[in-house]
């Protein structure tokens, strides 16, 4: 009736058509083309804004990290429960996923229920609107008979700007749209909800994933179409999200495979990015909600807003007497008294402009049909702003996914939901024409989400389902490396009684405690030339040094020993040192010269003088022949002389940690102590003489000796050094090799091993041997880490199952891998590139396994150095009957040099378990050769004496 009292209008006055009134009116919402190309080409601004880790901090469009890495694959299954908040409506669900039915259409059960949320609850405490979430969970739960006793996955759709370290975690940015209840902001909203879970009570529910309503309806479209890595809303409020490559996203580590981004559009703007956009009716609007100056876009999109920005137009008109003849009702005046649902009704295919005259009759008007006409044009331009403007957000988008991938084209499908698209009649198709005439070169296919949010919710649990118990397995895994604070304390309690029972004479000790004869620590005066010879590290090191008036020089050259030698026979690696010594004098032009030499000896040596040593055993990478049992200064000697091209004068043979200590005493007259954590680990103390019951105590040098010497020393240096005095006069102690590497060859640490340590012991050339050390040292760590990664691989946990030759060879992961993987400065793409040049092709995920197996692998061996360490000290601490100590432990290896987390571990472990000691940690610069010059200096002393 209505229309066609509408065609004779037409026909019979000719008057201005009232479209055009308000296309003059509402000039700056009309948007064109190149004005939608400018928009999107800011947006893609902000999205690069939002995505970079220096900008981030400032930028409009946050550009969230979902943690949600694929799009279904069909590989998803499982039962959850779903929550899904922050939309029009509120609903509860149970989505049942059978596996392999994703992708080709299969079937996914879901039952759903919608619950009201009290108006004030919007507004009131988050807690209690979260009560009442909860609440409602287990009414439906009650309602559909679900048990209430088995353990309910839950994957909750949460419809807000939220901060995601994982899936199972966000803290809220804000809140947008009509939500603002207090107190939630900048928490985690998951904990909230576990929480309002638990205070409802009778509940056993697990929160696997949180998921924007964007990325979950991405998924439930990607369910049935793989091509879909877009989220769309246009409901409430608007929002997109996309699938971006990981190496863009700096706020996440990783750089391969790609991560669901969340962009949070709607605050494009809110930095002034569209002011030349903005009209004084999106002013109004803004200034009007309950967020002002936030979420612009939005504000120009959204169902929540699109009704008031059409009433304000239709006010304004009216009140300037374009419309109504200039009259307005109070309806008219009252916020929301025109919805989105109204605008869509006035754009109804037939009905519309009958619908439009009912809309304004119910806001108390008298519209002629001009008028009619007029407001239906209102509703076309601000709903046709709004399809304009996403239009120009996804062009972006796919501009950014078309060249993120290199492609002249792109072929995507937009997943899309929301009460606008879903319910404007006009809305999709105006949207479909624009983006693709933005981007002729794209096919872009947009799907509606047939089943709102919570069926791709739940795909995002079933996949964090399977990845949790896939964490859960390498947890158990890494579990056995842990090491509490009991269990140090026992390891500490047992070194300690070693060590004592070492010092006895019939000693069946594990430790060694091998006398060293090195009475003292050095004291400055030490004077002239000395050869040092350095063997049992990662190389072999020649080396002169020269000291002059408490200071010295240092020449030196490394050398390798390669494995046959130090597998072979004993007399070819004699030779072999040797020929490298031969070499270095030559270098030196010292081959004439016959120099005192000192000699580090880095294995266990019984010695009964400073200048004689048999070896006890082999230890770390050396098994040669004939050596075992045999005095090794002699075995150097008979090689020099059968090479018969120079002289040497081996005036003492000392362990590495006692040059260690020696060099680091050179520094520190504090250190008292000398630690190696390299190859091998070992440690050396000053002992109380008389607590050294295996020496004949007759045969040490008493004080009386000392003071002799020292007088000497004195008259010469005219008594110029205090502190050389009082050093010597301590004559008491004698620096004791505790060969601590032994610690658990009784048993006394299977309660801590694991089956790979088992193993790797087995695979030794020293099994059952240097238990202590094959937990702690650089020569078995790497080992350790490859037999874990080996189990992982095979229980298809890491690198997709699949075993490599690589890795099934035994030595090929270094611990120096270690290091350079547990570095902090390195990306997840360094990790994989070391992994690369040991074979290993790994995922990012892999590579942060792999990173924690290290973590895992290291941290116990640093611990258990500590708890070794903390036995030491505090037995030092009790020898001298002191209620606190303050003591230097010179240190070298390469473990503790270049990893860079063991010596932090360490030294935390040693407090807290020996919290009476002042530990302070000096590494030695020069390694032991300097200590093993300074010890052959004394020793020439006592020689010439
Ligand atoms: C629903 C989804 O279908 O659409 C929700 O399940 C989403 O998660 C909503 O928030 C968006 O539309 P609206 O119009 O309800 O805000
Ligand atoms: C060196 C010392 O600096 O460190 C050696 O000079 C010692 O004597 C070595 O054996 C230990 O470290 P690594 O890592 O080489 O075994
Ligand atoms: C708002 C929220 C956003 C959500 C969108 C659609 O913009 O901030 O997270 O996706 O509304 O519901
Ligand atoms: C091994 C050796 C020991 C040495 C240590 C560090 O444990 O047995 O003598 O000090 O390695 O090199």
């Amino acid at each position: 009736m209505f229309a066609v009292h509408l065609i004779s209008f037409f026909f019979s006055k000719l008057q201005e058509d009232p479209t055009k009134k308000v296309d003059r009116f509402l000039h700056g919402m009309r948007l064109h083309d190149d004005q939608l190309g400018d928009i999107s080409a800011r947006f893609q601004a902000e999205m690069k804004k939002g995505l970079s880790a220096k900008s981030n901090a400032a930028a409009a469009v946050k550009m969230l990290p979902t943690h949600v890495c694929s799009t279904p694959d069909g590989s998803e299954k499982g039962q959850f429960l779903a929550l899904d908040l922050g939309g029009s409506k509120f609903k509860v669900l149970q989505v049942k996923v059978r596996e392999g039915v994703g992708i080709k259409k299969g079937e996914v059960a879901m039952e759903e229920k919608i619950y009201p949320i009290p108006k004030e609850l919007h507004a009131g405490r988050a807690a209690e609107l979260f009560d009442h979430v909860s609440e409602s969970l287990k009414d439906f739960l009650h309602e559909k008979k679900i048990s209430l006793e088995k353990k309910h996955p839950l994957a909750f759709t949460f419809s807000f700007p939220c901060e995601q370290a994982s899936l199972d975690q966000g803290m809220l940015l804000s809140w947008s749209k009509n939500y603002r209840a207090r107190g939630l902001q900048g928490k985690d909203v998951v904990q909230a909800l576990r929480e309002a879970i638990d205070r409802t009570k009778g509940m056993d529910v697990e929160i696997l994933a949180m998921v924007n309503d964007t990325v979950a309806t991405m998924m439930t479209c990607g369910f049935d179409d793989q091509c879909c890595e877009v989220g769309l809303i246009i409901g409430t409020g608007s929002n997109a999200c996309y699938m971006e490559e990981l190496r863009h996203i700096d706020l996440v580590e990783g750089d391969e495979g790609r991560m669901c981004v969340n962009t949070e559009w709607g605050a494009f703007g809110d930095d002034g990015a569209l002011n030349d956009f903005v009209t004084e009716f999106d002013r109004d609007v803004d200034a009007a909600s309950i967020n002002p100056g936030k979420q612009i876009f939005e504000k120009m999109i959204s169902g929540m807003y699109l009704g008031e920005l059409v009433r304000l137009v239709v006010l304004k008109m009216a009140k300037l007497g374009l419309l109504f003849d200039g009259r307005v009702s109070d309806a008219l005046r009252t916020k929301g008294k025109i919805t989105t649902g109204d605008v869509a009704a006035m754009e109804e295919y037939k009905t519309g402009l009958n619908n439009t005259k009912n809309i304004l009759i119910q806001l108390d008007l008298t519209p002629s049909l001009d008028d009619c006409i007029a407001v239906q044009h209102i509703g076309t331009i601000v709903s046709f702003r709004s399809s304009n403007l996403v239009a120009a957000g996804l062009a972006a988008i796919l501009t950014q996914i078309k060249q993120n991938r290199n492609l002249e084209g792109l072929r995507i499908t937009v997943g899309v939901d929301g009460t606008v698209y879903k319910t404007h009649p006009q809305y999709p198709k105006r949207l479909h024409k624009v983006v693709r005439r933005l981007l002729p070169e794209c096919q872009v296919r947009f799907v509606l989400s047939d089943s709102g949010s919570s069926k791709g919710a739940a795909l995002v649990a079933a996949v964090a389902q399977r990845l949790a118990s896939l964490r859960r397995k390498v947890e158990e895994t890494l579990a056995l490396f842990k090491i509490n604070q009991d269990q140090l304390q026992l390891v500490k309690g047992r070194m300690r009684e070693r060590l004592e029972e070492g010092l006895k004479s019939k000693s069946t000790s594990t430790i060694k405690m091998l006398p060293s004869f090195v009475y003292l620590t050095p004291d400055g005066t030490e004077r002239g030339k000395y050869l040092a010879l350095d063997l049992g590290g990662t190389n072999f090191r020649a080396m002169l040094v020269r000291f002059k008036k408490q200071r010295y020089r240092l020449y030196h050259k490394i050398y390798t020993i390669p494995l046959e030698f130090m597998q072979g026979t004993g007399e070819e690696l004699f030779d072999h040192l040797a020929q490298c010594i031969c070499d270095f004098l030559d270098y030196m032009g010292l081959k004439k010269a016959r120099l005192p030499a000192g000699f580090t000896f880095s294995f266990p040596c019984e010695q009964a003088a400073i200048d004689t040593g048999t070896l006890v055993t082999w230890t770390k990478g050396f098994k040669a022949t004939d050596c075992e049992g045999h005095d090794v200064v002699n075995m150097l000697q008979e090689a020099i002389k059968r090479r018969n091209e120079f002289d040497l004068d081996i005036v003492a043979l000392i362990n590495d940690a006692v040059g260690t200590m020696m060099s680091c005493a050179y520094e520190d007259p504090q250190c008292e102590i000398g630690m190696i954590a390299g190859t091998g680990t070992n440690l050396c103390y000053m002992e109380e003489l008389k607590n050294i019951e295996k020496i004949d105590q007759r045969n040490v040098p008493t004080k009386r000796d000392e003071e002799t010497h020292e007088a000497e020393e004195d008259k010469q240096n005219a008594g110029a050094n205090k502190k050389k005095t009082e050093v010597n006069s301590v004559v008491s102690k004698m620096c004791i090799n505790t060969e601590w590497g032994g610690l658990g060859d009784d048993g006394c640490l299977d309660d801590i091993i694991t089956s790979f340590d088992v193993e790797v012991d087995k695979n030794s050339i020293n099994q059952g041997k240097q238990r202590f050390e094959k937990l702690t040292s650089g020569m078995y760590l790497g080992e350790i880490v490859r037999r874990v990664l080996l189990d992982l691989t095979r229980r298809g946990l890491l690198f997709k199952g699949h075993v490599t030759e690589t890795l099934k060879t035994p030595g090929i992961f270094e611990t120096k891998y270690l290091s350079q993987i547990e570095s902090d400065r390195l990306a997840l793409l360094q990790v994989r590139s070391i992994l690369q040049q040991l074979g290993l092709l790994s995922t990012c995920h892999d590579s942060i396994i792999v990173k924690a197996v290290c973590g895992a692998v290291s941290r116990r061996a640093a611990q258990l150095c500590g708890a070794g360490l903390a036995a030491v000290v505090d037995k030092i601490r009790e020898n001298r009957k002191l209620d606190h100590l303050s003591i230097t432990v010179g240190i070298d290896g390469a473990l503790y040099k270049l990893h860079p987390r063991f010596s932090q571990v360490l030294k935390e472990t040693v407090r807290d378990l020996a919290p009476q000691c002042d530990v302070t940690f000096l590494p030695s610069e020069e390694g032991s050769g300097k200590g093993a010059a300074l010890i052959a200096a004394v020793a020439r002393r006592k020689q010439e004496m």
